[in-house]
């Protein structure tokens, strides 16, 4: 028997479709502004992948690339200068920042009605006080759309979420247990004990830990809900020198009741979600 597959693809088109008309009502179309520091490959396609999806959505969308040795300083300038802007709606920094940049610093420095990440102090910390309606972590926020679209029941389950980052364990545990979802959640992480036993326990699993194939079907308890956040680059033999791979292992499919491919899972929510914000912050804003 094999898991539902949850299609990230369908379910974010569904969230962009929904935006195109908020987007037709504003009298300026929203303006995201990505900043880039450095040549991180990855970095560098997810960003690709934004303009995209702004494109698609007649979003205007500026992107500013800063040479990874460049100096801080021009960093907190250029932040700066796009929350000054009154034509700049959203404004995102792409994470990792080259080592030696302080990215929580850079994230407290943007202007949080144009956070479109979510990641201001002021902007998670109304989520830490149980409000959930402000601008929320992109990843997390497309996993619980992801989890309501494929109809699952989250209300008094087990929820085992494994990493604890800023980006996506810590906000996605606060919005499984929220009020209205209520998920009873675990946070594994590296230090925890015996993961395998505490994930047999959940009926969802949301892998979030950036080790390829860890999550294997011995772990997972027959019919639970498999979401994989992970994207990990893994070195082969094929012409690209490598592929990506998920944190759950490919036969969690034959134990899991739906399960989050990769690619096709998060990640087009993730963008989808990014949209949303953006659209969001520009109506707060205008
Ligand atoms: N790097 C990986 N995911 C994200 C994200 O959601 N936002 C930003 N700014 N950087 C990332």
């Amino acid at each position: 028997m094999g898991a539902t597959r949850i299609d990230g693809n369908a379910c974010g088109a569904a969230v962009e479709a929904s935006l195109a008309e908020r987007i037709a009502t504003l009298p300026t179309p929203p303006h995201l502004a990505v900043v880039i520091v450095g040549n991180d490959p990855a970095s560098h396609v997810y960003v690709g992948a934004k303009e995209r999806a702004c494109a698609r959505l007649g979003i205007r969308s500026t992107r500013i690339d800063i040479d990874a040795d460049a100096d801080f300083s021009e960093v907190v300038s250029t932040v700066e200068r796009l929350n000054a802007d009154p034509e700049v709606t959203g404004i995102l920094v792409q994470s990792p920042l080259p080592s030696g940049m302080d990215e929580i610093a850079i994230t407290d420095l943007i202007d949080p009605v144009k956070d479109v990440d979510g990641f201001h102090a002021q902007n998670l910390g109304r989520l830490v006080q149980g409000d959930a309606s402000g601008i929320l972590p992109c990843t997390p926020a497309g996993v619980m759309r992801m989890l309501e679209w494929a109809g699952v029941d989250l209300s008094g389950k087990r929820a085992v979420v494994i990493g604890r980052s800023r980006i996506v364990g810590m906000p996605q545990s606060l919005l499984l247990a929220q009020k209205g979802a209520d998920a009873t959640v675990t946070i594994a992480h590296s230090r925890t004990e015996d993961m395998a036993a505490l994930c047999r326990e959940a009926d969802v699993i949301i892998a979030a830990v950036g080790r390829s194939n860890m999550v294997v079907a011995d772990w997972v308890k027959p019919g639970a809900t498999v979401i994989d956040v992970g994207v990990n680059r893994v070195d082969d033999d094929s012409e690209k020198g490598y592929h990506l791979s998920g944190d759950v292992h490919p036969d969690v499919a034959e134990v899991a009741g739906a399960l989050s491919p990769v690619p096709g899972g998060v990640g087009p929510m993730t963008i989808a979600m990014l949209m949303s914000n953006t659209v969001r912050a520009t109506e707060m804003q205008q």
